[in-house]
């Protein structure tokens, strides 16, 4: 049976851990070529050893965006050319706000996770061309949609990715190469250890214990795992897809819904917490409403 990427070559940004080294796992399994660009040199030499033929492991660090092109160029040269490129490396960036603005600290994280998404959609479009076609994949996040998920600078790079998508696919169309973003939610990878300053083992370690104790945080009720990215992932990447530009697909177990009591009996609503009133008051004060008399109309 044919594999949904046969034949096709692609490079992942920030593929040594997490939602990046499962989409590489999915991708190699459906029959692709993949260029893993990372920093993580022993993770990124560890996977080309596990997938021989089908892994090249890339140094490169997405800030310097000689490294980006040196990355694509290398697998369109080592595998004849370049059909998909996933933009996802990232870190959680500055945590300074608007008041203690932190200019160099706003500057690295932009170019890590914007800067770095557009600079690889540009050297990835004359290798698509060639091709006649191609998918551009950019990691978003639920900090785009709403606030409250991240620090400020991050969400708002993440909503820059959203938009340069959109803007993006208006000029690559033309070229048959679709350009799309993925927007996760909550997925339990090493970014959050990271976040707290720990290092690579820790932050692998404390990756487990966020899958095991994130579910209830999700109106699915499970956390997401790596595999979940990886799979929205594939559908943008292949030919599935084939009618899909400009846009971007949510996967986060349904955070984005609404807020937290729209989906959870246990949670106070805003009426109640305006009114001071407890969900059990609530109710009590409903059922002796629909119990009492109707008023006779004079
Ligand atoms: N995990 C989540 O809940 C979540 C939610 C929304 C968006 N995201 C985004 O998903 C993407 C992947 O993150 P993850 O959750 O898999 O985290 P992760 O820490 O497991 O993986 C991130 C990878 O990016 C690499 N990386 C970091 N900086 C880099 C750089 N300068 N150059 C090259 N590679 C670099 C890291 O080495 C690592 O392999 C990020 O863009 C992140 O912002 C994650």
């Amino acid at each position: 049976m044919s594999k949904r990427l046969d034949g096709k070559v692609a490079v992942i940004t920030g593929a040594a851990s997490g939602i990046g080294r499962a989409t590489l796992e999915l991708f190699v399994e459906e029959g692709a070529q993949v260029v893993a660009a990372d920093v993580q040199e022993d993770a990124g030499r560890e996977l080309e050893r596990r997938h021989p033929g089908a892994v090249r492991f890339a140094p490169c660090d997405v800030m310097q965006p000689e490294q980006i092109r040196a990355a694509i160029d290398g697998a369109a040269a080592a595998f004849g050319g370049l059909d998909i490129l996933f933009s996802n490396a990232g870190r959680g960036g500055t945590f300074a706000g608007v008041e203690n603005f932190d200019l160099a600290g706003w500057d690295a994280t932009q170019a890590l996770l914007l800067r770095a998404v557009v600079a690889g959609a540009s050297y990835a479009v004359p290798h698509m061309k060639r091709r006649g076609g191609g998918s551009i994949i950019n990691t978003s996040s639920i900090s785009a949609l709403q606030a409250g998920y991240a620090p400020i600078c991050y969400s708002v790079a993440k909503a820059g990715v959203l938009h340069f998508t959109r803007m993006a696919a208006t000029e690559l169309s033309a070229h048959r190469i679709r350009i799309n973003a993925i927007v996760p939610g909550f997925i339990a990878t090493s970014i959050f250890g990271g976040m707290l300053g720990m290092d690579h083992a820790q932050s692998a370690e404390f990756a487990r214990a966020v899958a095991e104790k994130s579910g209830s945080a999700n109106p699915i009720g499970r956390s997401g795992t790596p595999r979940d990215i990886a799979e929205a992932a594939l559908f943008l990447a292949s030919d599935a897809s084939g009618f899909v530009t400009g846009t971007h697909l949510t996967v986060d177990g349904g955070i984005t819904i609404g807020p937290r009591h729209a989906w959870d009996p246990q949670a106070p609503g805003p009426m109640q917490t305006a009114l001071g009133i407890s969900r059990e008051d609530a109710q009590r004060m409903r059922a002796g409403a629909q119990s009492a008399p109707a008023t006779k109309a004079r």
